[in-house]
């Protein structure tokens, strides 16, 4: 039988600018999305939610009477995103009268490198959720959307801010005020210099342990307090700069900083360093323990800097630019 297709929903992936770690501790953040995404393609079913993890190569059937009570314990963590999220969007609707969910089919793909600081996770989440309203024809306010994607995160991962949950749904640069605030930087001085940057994300690595596993070890480090209020100092100065010299120079302190918490790895600092010698500086993105590293480049030097990076032998380099469709995946190995 012919599957009859409903239609799609995307959602990008994010990069932190500045301000990861501090940020679970109530502490400024910036945050921008990237145009890599997670795609969800919905199909039409007689009976059943069935999702289809492309990239995982698993298939789940969920019998709709079963969802709100679904017992979450036994999968592994990129299974559970999904699930709880199901799950809680399910018992939202039902919290607010609405029942008879339609069956459908659902297959999520993704471009987003899993576990590196790009907010994949976040990213799927958004895509579930958004693809069951999709296929209820049901539609809720955005900041309503974003409370429930990030209440899967805390679930599923533990301690966690709203910067990617916040950074993918808005699909913008986004200031996060403390762990559960945020602003939208459109039209802000801020926003006009970073719309004019060019931005690399190099996925250096991959990471060893996960961002609940960094954040732990993070909340275990004896001079966090210091170097938390050294980080949110960097962002409140962020929305002052007026040129990339500036923004790369605080892009480099930041990086320091998560150095000295103990996020950084040598391969990232390399990585860092040829961002600040070839282009106006760059940092860790996200957790750390490997992962991406964002750098400012400078257009005149750009062919040094690739050339480096394929010396150095990292993973994936991604173009990124504010409001602009990427250009995904040049230079893959
Ligand atoms: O590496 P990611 O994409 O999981 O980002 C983690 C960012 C942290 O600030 C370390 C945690 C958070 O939830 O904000």
């Amino acid at each position: 039988m012919k599957e009859v297709f409903k239609g799609t929903v995307e959602v990008p992936s994010k990069v932190i600018l500045f301000g990861e770690h501090a940020v679970v501790e109530g502490y400024g953040a910036i945050s921008m999305a990237v145009d890599l995404k997670t795609r969800g393609r919905i199909f039409e079913s007689e009976k059943d939610i069935v999702i289809n993890l492309r990239d995982l190569g698993r298939s789940l059937t969920l019998n709709i009477e079963d969802i709100p009570t679904l017992n979450l314990r036994n999968y592994n963590s990129s299974v559970k995103y999904v699930l709880c999220a199901i799950k809680s969007i399910v018992n939202y609707l039902k919290d607010r009268g609405y029942e008879d969910f339609k069956p459908f089919k659902l297959d999520i793909s993704s471009d987003i490198p899993v576990s590196c600081g790009l907010g994949s996770s976040a990213s799927v989440v958004a895509t579930t959720i958004k693809s069951f309203l999709s296929a209820n024809t049901i539609s809720i306010p955005k900041k309503e959307l974003c409370k429930i994607c990030f209440s899967v995160e805390r679930e599923v991962q533990g301690k966690a801010s709203i910067t990617d949950t916040a950074t993918v749904i808005y699909n913008s640069v986004l200031k996060i005020k403390n762990s559960n605030d945020f602003e939208v930087l459109e039209g802000t001085k801020l926003y006009k210099l970073l719309k004019g940057c060019h931005f690399l994300v190099v996925h250096v690595e991959r990471r060893k342990k996960k961002t609940a596993e960094l954040v732990k070890e993070v909340a275990e480090h004896p001079r966090k307090e210091e170097i938390f209020r050294s980080i949110g100092e960097i962002v409140n100065k962020v929305e002052e700069v007026s040129t990339w010299e500036e923004l790369g120079d605080l892009m480099v302190k930041n990086h320091k900083l998560l150095r000295e918490l103990g996020v950084s790895t040598s391969k990232i600092d390399k990585v860092v360093e040829l961002g600040s010698r070839y282009g106006y500086g760059a940092k860790l993105s996200g957790a750390g323990g490997g992962g991406v590293v964002i750098i400012l480049t400078d257009e005149d030097r750009r062919e040094g800097l690739l050339e480096s990076l394929r010396e150095l032998e990292v993973l994936d380099v991604f173009e990124c630019k504010v409001g602009v469709k990427s250009e995904i995946k040049r230079d893959k190995k």
